[in-house]
């Protein structure tokens, strides 16, 4: 679980971010499929080249249920349930590819906040990376 050290560290980059989440989690969307090319086959309608406006939109919406979750570290697996199901009955995405995706967002941050990126903080995010992984990986229900 995540300390009240980890949350509060989580909390503080997170407001550092301000609106800029998106544009953070749309970097860690064109990292996974360039670096993890079996990750493409689930965004297959979507056009997948560097700054198109559709990982825009997605890394948006990404940002967003991220910021939700962060507001949820009690109950994570209610408040992603219904993304959890989308994620994993409808789409079928398997479940080592939430944690490559934590992994991308995690080096996207690491190189835009270096000066933050102290061991606890890698630690903090890894930790909330993995429960928000965990959370959408297995449905409730
Ligand atoms: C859609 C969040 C990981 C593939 C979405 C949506 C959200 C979201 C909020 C939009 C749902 C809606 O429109 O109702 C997240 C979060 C993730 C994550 C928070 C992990 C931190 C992944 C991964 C993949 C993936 C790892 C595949 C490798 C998709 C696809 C869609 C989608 C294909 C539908 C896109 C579309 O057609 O518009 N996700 N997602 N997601 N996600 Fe994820």
């Amino acid at each position: 679980a995540l300390s009240a050290g980890d949350e509060a560290l989580v909390r503080a980059l997170w407001r550092k971010m301000g609106s800029n989440v998106g544009v953070y989690t749309t970097e860690a969307l064109e990292r996974i499929v360039l670096a993890f090319p079996s990750t493409r086959i689930y965004f297959a309608p979507l056009d997948l080249s560097p700054g198109s406006m559709q990982l825009r939109a997605h890394g948006k919406k990404v940002a967003a249920a991220l910021s939700v979750a962060l507001g949820h570290l009690d109950d994570l697996p209610d408040a992603l349930s219904a993304l959890s199901d989308l994620h994993t009955r409808q789409l079928r995405v398997d479940p080592t590819s939430f944690q490559l995706l934590g992994h991308c967002l995690l080096l996207t941050l690491a190189r835009h906040y270096p000066g933050d990126f102290s061991p606890a903080m890698h630690r903090a995010l890894h930790r909330f990376l993995t429960h928000v992984a965990w959370a959408l990986a297995s449905p409730c229900g």
